[in-house]
């Protein structure tokens, strides 16, 4: 089989993460590469490859499969742009801003019957994937969780306060944790929520009640300005007499019974790419490209994935009424 040709479109930092992966991925070779600032360009090519495009357009003409890695608003004009030209996409989160958006993306991603993945990796580090294996396979049945999801400031860079760009602190990292919570433990059912303007212009606190259609309940915190202490993230679930729970995506840790011992599994000496989820996700996008099989692959973020976790913050700017 040919080796598939990978664009991308906006060539940052997390652009690099994926191209250094793809760079070193059987079957993949590194195409066209766009960027408003060429130098971002320039130095992606230098670091891993490729040829530079002088616009998105010319990297979705010349690639098979296109890398969204662009700022946020940016990414639902390339997304259907790639996917009407008949392109495989991989697409950073968010997947949309909003419904209407998301629901485009959604039937454009189904219409086209090419692969589409979203940037969730964190559903292959081990910490997560660790929990979610406990739970597949019965050694831990959830009842209920706490979880928070914080960030320690939205001063750097200054635009991660202003929802015009980011669509609302809700789509920064705390979207990831609420894609985890669908991951884990299913869609959810009812939402409570209070949010609060509190050091920034737009709402930088939150405090959620989940039921899920499962039966599963948890609470849920996410706050813009916790400082940088550890963990700020970290997932709690609460089984019979059991409890699994991690530190970012250093560790894991459980006790599955009353006199059970309490198990860590620790994970910071793997490279980062690994321990953030990145290679897999980028090892499976290609696999689905190419037709290859892999147990995993039911696990990835679909653009249904994508449709569902925009409507459940839009839910939940609802039910703030502050606005974003
Ligand atoms: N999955 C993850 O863990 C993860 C991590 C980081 C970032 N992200 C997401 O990836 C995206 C990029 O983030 P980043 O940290 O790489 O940011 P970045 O600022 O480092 O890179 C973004 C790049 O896009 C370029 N750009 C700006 N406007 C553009 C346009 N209109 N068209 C094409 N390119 C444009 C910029 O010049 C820059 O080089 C964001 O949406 C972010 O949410 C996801």
């Amino acid at each position: 089989m040919n080796d598939t040709i990978i664009g991308f479109i906006g060539c940052g930092e997390v652009a690099t993460v994926h191209a250094t992966l793809l760079a070193e991925l059987p079957g993949a070779a590194l195409g066209p590469l766009y960027d408003p600032d060429p130098r971002r360009a320039e130095l992606l090519k230098e670091r891993c490859g490729g040829e530079l495009a002088a616009s998105a357009e010319e990297v979705i003409a010349r690639a098979e499969a296109i890398y969204v890695t662009s700022p946020n608003r940016t990414h639902v004009g390339y997304a259907l742009a790639a996917l009407e030209a008949g392109r495989h996409v991989f697409c950073e989160k968010p997947f949309a801003l909003n419904l209407a958006e998301a629901e485009k993306v959604r039937a454009a991603a189904e219409r086209s019957g090419k692969v589409y993945q979203l940037g969730f990796n964190r559903r292959f580090a081990p910490a997560y994937a660790a929990m979610k294996s406990m739970i597949a396979n019965g050694e831990l049945t959830p009842r209920s969780f706490n979880i928070k999801m914080n960030r320690g400031e939205l001063q750097h860079p200054a635009w991660t306060s202003d929802a015009t760009v980011t669509g609302g602190f809700l789509f920064e990292s705390t979207l990831h944790l609420f894609d985890m919570v669908r991951f884990l433990f299913g869609e959810v059912a009812e939402v409570q929520a209070v949010g609060r303007k509190g050091l920034y212009p737009c709402v930088d606190s939150f405090s959620l009640l989940l039921t899920m259609e499962s039966g599963v309940h948890g609470v849920f915190s996410s706050c813009a300005h916790a400082s940088w202490h550890f963990p700020f993230e970290r997932v709690e679930i609460y089984g019979d007499h059991a409890t699994v729970q991690n530190d970012e995506m250093e560790s894991v840790s459980w006790c599955l019974g009353l006199a059970q011992p309490t198990e860590l599994r620790r994970f910071g000496t793997l490279p980062h790419a690994d321990r953030w989820g990145f290679r897999t996700e980028d090892t499976l996008f290609l696999r689905r490209i190419q037709g290859q099989r892999d147990d995993r692959i039911c696990q990835v973020a679909t653009a249904v994935d994508g449709w569902r976790n925009v409507e459940f913050i839009e839910r939940v700017y609802a039910l703030v009424g502050l606005g974003r």
